[in-house]
């Protein structure tokens, strides 16, 4: 049975009294989530050890990073590898976000570095594919995302690819408030999961989770999730709100 999840991206939110404080207003209202869910925090590196801490002996709740580079050390000023995320004990990380695509020049090959780089430390990837508004618009956004894939996930085998989490996030949809509708999410996801059956198999293609993301909130999570094969969500604005959050996990 697939795993439902629901992630926070946190984005470049929040000082460290802050984000340990949304962090525990997080664990208090989130109960459970009940059986076969998941949620994952993903608060910006300086946390990641202090969220760790705080959410141990709530096994359904992990922590991940949103991003990472593709080498493990070396002269990479600034950067962050998969063996840091994993010596905190994080073990999810975000790979392939727009915004890293869009501000930081992430291309498809150097993404599938990085997956490789994450699932080499034992660490489950959180892979972002989506669209920009035009390619919507000219009904291209099977093609960009059927390319972003196989850029950066075909490479995989069959056990490797059964650890990556997708993230379907239509790139006109995050922070716009301007979600895909439901039918419109569950026509891509569809499409996802029917690739990755061609691709490698059904019975791998069945078993994966692939996320919705862009402008996701408590009021319209419930008819998202509710898709055939929406297993969930990758939350951006409303995960800074522990209230929002937890409502938004309630409809898992
Ligand atoms: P919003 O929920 O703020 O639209 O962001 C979505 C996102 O980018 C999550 O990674």
């Amino acid at each position: 049975m697939r795993q439902k999840i629901v992630a926070g991206n946190w984005k470049m939110n929040t000082t460290l009294d802050e984000g340990i404080i949304l962090v525990k207003e997080c664990l208090e209202r989130i109960d459970g989530p009940a059986d076969n869910t998941k949620v994952i925090l993903v608060p910006p590196f300086y946390l990641l050890k202090d969220a760790v801490l705080l959410v141990k002996g709530r096994s359904s709740i992990h922590v991940g990073a949103q991003n990472c580079y593709e080498a493990d050390s070396g002269a990479f000023t600034g950067e962050i590898s998969a063996p840091m995320i994993r010596s905190v004990g994080a073990e999810y990380v975000i790979v392939g976000h727009s915004e890293r695509r869009k501000y930081f020049g992430d291309t498809d090959e150097r993404i599938a570095r990085k997956i490789d780089s994450v699932l080499k430390e034992g660490l489950s990837p959180i892979f972002c594919c989506g669209e920009e508004l035009p390619a919507r618009q000219s009904d291209q956004q099977e093609n960009v995302v059927e390319n972003q894939i196989r850029k950066a996930l075909y490479h995989l085998n069959g056990d490797q690819l059964q650890r990556v989490i997708i993230a379907y996030e239509p790139v006109w949809a995050i922070g716009t408030g301007q979600t895909a509708s439901p039918q419109q999410a569950q026509d891509m996801h569809a499409f996802i999961r029917d690739l990755l059956a061609r691709l490698f198999t059904q019975e791998i293609a069945d078993e994966i989770t692939i996320l919705y993301g862009g402008s996701c909130k408590p009021s319209n999570a419930e008819e998202l999730f509710a898709q055939k094969d929406v297993d969930g969500g990758l939350i951006g604005g409303a995960s800074l709100n522990a209230n929002d959050f937890s409502a938004i996990v309630k409809e898992l």
